[in-house]
C-alpha cells in the first residue's frame, strides 16, 4: 500500500521552513499533498490562489508532492483523499501544546488517521508566517526566509499597499481593480447602445 500524506496548513506565505517540511516529508511518504485550508474568517495577506501558485512553483522539483485546497475539517479532506497521514512540523516546545490539542482532536474524530509531526531544521526553528509577514510589512529583509519567488510577491503586495496606503492596501487595491473593471465594461456597454 501507498503511503499517502497530507500536509494542511494557512501557508501565508510559504516559507522556508514549509519547504524544508516538504522535502522531509515527501522522503518518508510515497505521496504527499501539500493542502491550503481555504478559511473564509481569515483574513490571509495572499489569496488562495496566489498561495497555490507559489507553493506549486516551490514544489515543482518533487515529484511525489502536489498541491491543493480544501475547506471544513482536516480530518474529512484526509479521508476523501484517501491518506493515512497528517504532517505537521514542531518547531519548537511552544508549539506542542497547540500541536498535540489538534493531533488529539483529530483522532477523536477520525481514529483511524495518524498525525507524523517532523522538525524543519534548527535554523528555521524562529521562522514563521506571521512574523515573515511583519517584517516584510514594516519593510525589513525577508531574502533568507522564504523562497526568491515568494520575496518577490510579497514585494508586489507591499508596493500596492504602500500605493494605496494602509496594511490593507493590497486587498483594497484588488477590489479597486475590480471596481473599476467593471465601471470601464459598463461605461463601454453604455457606449456601444447610445
Ligand atoms: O498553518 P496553520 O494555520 O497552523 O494550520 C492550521 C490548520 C489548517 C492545520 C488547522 O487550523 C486545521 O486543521 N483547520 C481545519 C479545520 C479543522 O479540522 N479543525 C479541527 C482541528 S483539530
Amino acid at each position: 500500500m501507498k503511503r499517502k500524506a497530507i500536509y494542511p496548513g494557512s501557508f501565508d506565505p510559504p516559507t522556508n521552513g514549509h519547504l524544508d517540511l516538504i522535502e522531509r516529508g515527501s522522503k518518508i511518504f510515497d505521496e504527499l499533498i501539500v493542502a491550503i485550508l481555504r478559511n473564509p474568517e481569515k483574513d490571509p495577506l495572499f489569496s488562495v490562489n496566489e498561495r497555490r501558485q507559489m507553493l506549486e512553483s516551490m514544489t515543482g522539483g518533487f515529484d511525489n508532492v502536489s498541491v491543493d485546497t480544501f475547506h471544513g475539517l482536516t480530518v474529512d479532506y484526509a479521508l476523501r483523499v484517501e491518506a493515512q497521514a497528517i504532517l505537521r512540523g514542531i518547531r519548537a516546545i511552544s508549539d506542542y501544546e497547540y500541536e498535540l490539542q489538534m493531533a488529539l482532536m483529530n483522532r477523536k474524530l477520525q481514529p483511524g488517521l495518524e498525525t507524523v509531526f517532523m522538525m524543519p531544521a534548527a535554523k528555521y526553528s524562529y521562522l514563521s508566517s506571521r512574523l515573515v509577514r511583519e517584517v516584510a510589512q514594516l519593510g525589513g529583509p525577508v531574502d533568507c526566509l522564504v523562497p526568491d519567488l515568494v520575496v518577490q510577491k510579497l514585494r508586489e503586495k507591499m508596493d500596492v499597499a504602500n500605493k494605496f496606503g494602509g496594511a490593507a492596501g493590497a486587498h483594497e487595491s484588488e477590489a479597486r481593480s475590480a471596481d473599476r473593471a467593471a465601471a470601464e465594461r459598463k461605461t463601454k456597454s453604455r457606449k456601444r447602445k447610445s
